[in-house]
């Protein structure tokens, strides 16, 4: 009855059982995988968010393929503030960045075609080229003083089928930003090739060195695709506003635009309330970032006076983003200590392996848990490796 692509082994593995088992009982539990903005104790202003869903200008139906204009007009605002000039006309409106994945993948592939993709990355990547038929090939991101894409690797992994390379700037879990070297080498590498990037960008804000982070968004060296959204950097994921801008050499990006607009045209799916309201979500972003990350230093710092006790556990250097990796000794399967973690200590944390490591020896801890949360589930973990 059903297509071979959605043919996907749905069995609970044992650590999501255990998790289960664990919530049900209603037994207490740390939960350093917490990536849920709306649940981590943020302040948010609810009374500016209601007034602003209430506009009476929704009760009228606008249909505009790349989304209403006022609205892009405040996302051309966002990236002027981050010295970036991107027009009205190369941006769509999008639910998610999932759905504006969806569009790029849609546009590029034919089924089976190829796309490049970081490891490590984000779990998401392999059911949207599942649904979407489009062929994941991992690139290597490598750790050496810092992450850096393997090049070698990148180049090595084009096939003739290949559409184009997925960055994520900075990238999840690892908070590799993309470097200006590395975006040049990028550009080279696709502009030979007639191959696209597509740049997802949803946690660029979350830099923590207070430079200006560097956005794909105004890339025209190649056929360019740049993503974002209200769900990181407004922390308003329910709210399912994103965002999709094209760049690039003027012939392609000009094509690309008229393709996109038939398939946004198809689906037209922003809701208008949340159009009309998210020029104002936007301009309140700065409140949740600063609380965002006075939250991630507070607990990096944390993490780094706790690790200084012992020597068994360390973490790998974090640029920017939402979470850290910990790097702890192989001696069993990450998801063997993740289980041990859950089932003997109350603390949930991602194996490596859930966010495509190469190798075992690694932990990722969000860094938006609450202080409390994430101070008593790291010293449950290092605690446990005395144990162990
Ligand atoms: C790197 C990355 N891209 C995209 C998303 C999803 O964003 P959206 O809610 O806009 O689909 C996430 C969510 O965790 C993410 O980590």
């Amino acid at each position: 009855m059903f297509a071979e692509r959605t043919n996907w082994n749905l069995a609970a593995n044992r650590l999501s059982e255990a998790l289960a088992r664990r919530r049900a009982s209603g037994a207490p539990l740390l939960d350093l995988t917490a990536s849920n903005p709306t649940e981590c104790g943020f302040r948010y202003d609810a009374e500016s968010i209601f007034s602003a869903l209430r506009n009476p200008a929704a009760l009228k139906y606008q249909p505009n393929p790349k989304g209403l204009e006022t609205t892009r007009l405040a996302v051309t605002e966002y990236y002027s503030s981050l010295g970036a000039n991107v027009s009205v006309d190369e941006i769509f409106l999008t639910t998610s960045t999932s759905e504006a994945y969806s569009f790029a993948f849609r546009l590029l592939c034919n089924p089976g075609d190829e796309l490049l993709i970081p490891a490590p990355s984000y779990p998401l990547f392999s059911f949207l080229g599942d649904i979407l038929d489009v062929r994941l090939v991992r690139y290597p991101l490598i750790y050496d003083h810092g992450w850096q894409i393997d090049f070698q690797s990148l180049q090595d992994g084009v096939t003739p089928r290949t559409r184009g390379v997925i960055v994520v700037n900075p990238n999840n879990p690892t908070g590799h930003f993309v470097k200006a070297r590395e975006m040049q080498a990028l550009n080279e590498l696709c502009a030979e090739r007639s191959l696209t990037i597509i740049a997802d960008e949803v946690f660029l804000d979350f830099g923590l060195s207070g430079a200006s982070p560097l956005t794909f968004a105004t890339n025209n060296q190649a056929l360019t695709f740049t993503m974002s959204g209200l769900s990181k950097i407004a922390g308003l994921p329910q709210m399912k506003m994103a965002w999709l801008v094209a760049s690039g050499p003027a012939a392609l990006k000009r094509q690309a635009l008229e393709k996109l607009e038939v398939i946004a045209d198809t689906y037209l799916s922003p809701s208008a309330p949340v159009q009309l309201a998210t020029p104002l979500f936007l301009e309140q972003r700065g409140g949740f970032q600063e609380q965002v990350l006075a939250r991630v230093r507070q607990n990096l710092n944390e993490l780094d006076r706790q690790l200084k006790a012992q020597k068994t556990y360390s973490r790998l250097q974090v640029e920017g983003g939402w979470y850290v990796v910990l790097r702890v000794p192989a001696t069993r399967s990450d998801e063997e200590l993740a289980l041990t973690l859950l089932e003997t200590s109350d603390v949930y944390v991602h194996p490596g392996h859930f966010f495509d490591f190469a190798a075992e020896g690694y932990l990722v801890l969000s860094l938006i848990a609450t202080e409390q949360e994430f101070s008593e589930g790291v010293r449950r973990i290092l605690e446990s490796s005395f144990s162990s």
